[in-house]
């Protein structure tokens, strides 16, 4: 009785130990689910083609392969559910559409879908969270396909210039890791990269421009990412070469030649002077005046027109006092600081006896000149 009182009460004990353990180990369970959120986690590439496996849950699940359909396996309908699908002869969670990680994810560097699937009798949800990995499918593009810039030909050598960044759409590696100019003989290109987000370019110039050689110049900035093999997308800057006034007119000679008649008439035309200005627009249009050097009163019998340099008669000139006259003619730019050039104008005022001789030749000194 003791003894079978005594076996009772050691058989009770082990009973309860056992259960304790059972206990103990589905705590242990849960409390494992609990930590990995209940969750199985698997990764697929986007852009994969439907079909493709992600994963075996009749293994993952610990499932019987013949239950699947008469259980009910299938995904919980949610906004997931279009991309993936289960194959319940098999228990293959396959890709059934196409996943376009930038679509879905945009910028974000994790991109990961919730999923759940179920199964009846006994009723069981199972969790997953596939991982969308992203592929280099996007080329880094530039808002614009040309970017103008206007320089000053007298900016100094180290000047920047910011540009334009290019977008991305890929994350990580994936995504616009630098940038490349075309070779150019004025300018360098300085890369920043602030941290993974963002690299920007400045153009830096190397060598003095000069608008009166190359008003114009195309370079090609290429954006790079950091794919393999890399993606890239380029776009135009055309730098305009902004005058300055850094050129003087120049006449085509230093010194004119004329010749009138001392009774030459009020708008008589004497000569034209020419100066030329590389520069552009205001700086390169030429105004010309005669100026007063000395004190020959003759000067002020002369008209210049300031915009074609035709030196006419402005009235009858005193030839008593000199055979020649020299005028000093200037020609400046209309720059609002202009700069200017000075020529000189030697007038010859032509004996009126001598005109006369010439127009008759037969009578006059010529045939007395041929005599001699
Ligand atoms: C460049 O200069 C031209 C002429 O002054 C002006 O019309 C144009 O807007 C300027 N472009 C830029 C990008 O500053």
């Amino acid at each position: 009785m003791t003894l079978a009182y005594s076996e009772d009460l050691e058989t009770m004990a082990s009973k309860r130990q056992s259960r304790f353990r059972v206990w103990i180990s589905v705590y242990f369970l849960c409390w494992l689910w609990s930590i990995a959120g209940g969750q199985l986690l698997y990764s697929v590439t986007e852009e994969a083609n439907t079909g493709t496996t992600i994963a075996n849950l009749v293994k993952d699940l610990n499932l019987n392969i013949q239950d699947l359909e008469v259980r009910g396996f299938h995904i919980v309908p949610g906004p997931n559910k279009r991309y993936f699908d289960i194959n319940t002869k098999t228990g293959i969670l396959h890709v059934r559409e196409r996943i376009d990680r930038e679509e879905i994810c945009e910028q974000h560097i994790k991109c990961s879908l919730p999923l759940e699937a179920m199964i009846s009798s006994p009723l069981n949800i199972y969790r997953f969270e596939i991982n969308v990995v992203d592929i280099n499918d996007n080329a880094p593009a530039f808002q614009t396909s040309v970017t103008h810039l206007n320089i000053t030909e007298s900016t100094i050598s180290g000047e920047r210039f910011p540009l334009q960044s290019a977008f991305d759409a890929d994350v990580g590696s994936n995504s616009l890791k630098s940038y490349k100019l075309s070779p150019n003989e004025h300018f360098s290109l300085d890369v920043q990269s602030g941290g993974d987000q963002s690299v920007s370019a400045e153009l830096v110039l190397q060598k003095a421009l000069d608008r009166e050689k190359q008003a114009v110049i195309h370079l090609t900035l290429s954006a790079v990412d950091g794919g393999k093999p890399p993606k890239s997308g380029t776009t135009e800057i055309i730098v305009n070469v902004v005058d300055v006034n850094d050129n003087i007119p120049v006449f085509s000679k230093s010194l004119y030649k004329a010749k009138i008649t001392e009774n030459a008439a009020p708008g008589t035309h004497v000569i034209t002077v020419q100066a030329v200005d590389l520069d552009e627009g205001v700086n390169g249009e030429i105004i010309y005046a005669i100026v007063k050097h000395n004190t020959d009163k003759n000067v002020d019998s002369f008209l210049i027109n300031p915009g074609t340099g035709e030196i006419t008669v402005k009235k009858y000139i005193d030839y008593e006092q000199k055979s020649s006259i020299e005028l000093r003619v200037q020609a400046k730019d209309k720059s609002n600081n202009p700069r200017g050039a000075h020529c000189k104008v030697l007038v010859e005022v032509v004996d009126i006896n001598d005109n006369i001789c010439c127009f008759i030749t037969k009578f006059g000194r010529n045939s007395r000149s041929s005599l001699t």
